[in-house]
């Protein structure tokens, strides 16, 4: 796996001041209720989230709880059955193009290389592609690709192929990222590599993340805070603030005392129903 350098700032002078006064996702007080032939399915009852600009949010709860339903409504789409969903103050009513989405498997295009797959956000949005040809260059730089924008998604490591489909998402410069469960697939040595640059990236762009995972120490490493989900009906159980330095080094940060506490609580709140992984 190639290492990265660390002195790398992508920081752009529009980058979204941390923490405004308008949230970037506001989750008002929302019911989804999906009606099929066979069945009515209340997947999340009265929940509300305000995510701050360039915060960090970790979503957890047991598998069905709604927590992909969740993320589809903030993409707009989904449309909540009661509720209302902003971003950055703007009603959602359709489908977003101004978000990155990054789904548990990496979804490339097998007959296009890393770097055309990459470009694939532009051409779709008909960006100009000189500015999407440098942003590309940026990201496979940020993400320790280079060497392998030629390479196709079969010629590429689950680690590799995950962190093309994360350039993918983040080349329009999106001002929210959505992640469901993107390291699910990968092995655990590369799932805390991965960790390790997605927390870097998420500090040099100064991107809102709202990350679904099924690992708790995942969501503690990561986020500034922790949303707990009840079984369905999806409630939110509790928010936690994980309360570690804006500097995490892994290895460090798995040893304090703030990290067993918030994973221990989390466990303890997920208690019997587990979240698996
Ligand atoms: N389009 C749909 N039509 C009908 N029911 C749906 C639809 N999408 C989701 N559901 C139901 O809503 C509930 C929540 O689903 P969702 O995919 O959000 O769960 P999740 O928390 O992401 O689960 P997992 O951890 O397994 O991915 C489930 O009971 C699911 O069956
Ligand atoms: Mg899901």
């Amino acid at each position: 796996m190639p290492t990265l350098p660390n002195d790398m700032s992508l920081r752009k002078p529009s980058t979204p001041v941390r923490g405004g006064a308008v949230p970037a996702v506001g989750i008002d007080a929302v019911d989804v209720r999906f009606r099929t032939k066979k069945r009515d399915v209340t997947a999340l009852a009265e929940v509300s989230l305000d995510v701050r600009m360039g915060e960090f949010v970790a979503l957890v709860g047991p598998s069905g709880c709604g927590k992909s339903t969740l993320l589809k409504l903030v993409a707009g789409l989904l449309t909540p059955s009661t509720g209302e969903v902003r971003l950055q103050g703007e009603r959602v009513s359709g489908p977003r193009h101004d978000i990155g989405y990054v789904f548990q498997r990496a979804a490339l295009l097998e007959w296009r290389s890393a770097r055309r797959n990459i470009l694939l956000q532009a051409e779709m949005r008909r960006m100009p592609s000189a500015q999407a040809a440098a942003r590309a260059d940026e990201l496979i730089a940020m993400t320790g690709l280079e060497g392998f924008e030629d390479a196709y998604p079969h010629e590429l490591s689950g680690g590799m192929q995950q962190r093309v489909a994360l350039c993918r998402a983040l080349l329009h410069e999106p001002p929210v990222l959505l992640m469901d469960e993107p390291f699910g697939a990968l092995d655990a040595l590369t799932r805390e590599q991965m960790n390790i640059e997605l927390r870097r990236i998420w500090r040099e762009t100064g991107t809102t993340v709202l990350l679904v995972t099924h690992s708790i120490a995942e969501a503690v490493y990561l986020a500034d805070r922790v949303v707990v989900m009840s079984p369905r009906p999806g409630t939110i159980r509790e928010i936690i603030d994980v309360g570690l330095p804006a500097e995490r080094e892994y290895a460090e940060t798995m040893t304090r005392p703030e990290f067993a506490s918030a994973t221990g609580h989390i466990r303890g709140l997920l208690g019997s129903v587990g979240v698996g992984g």
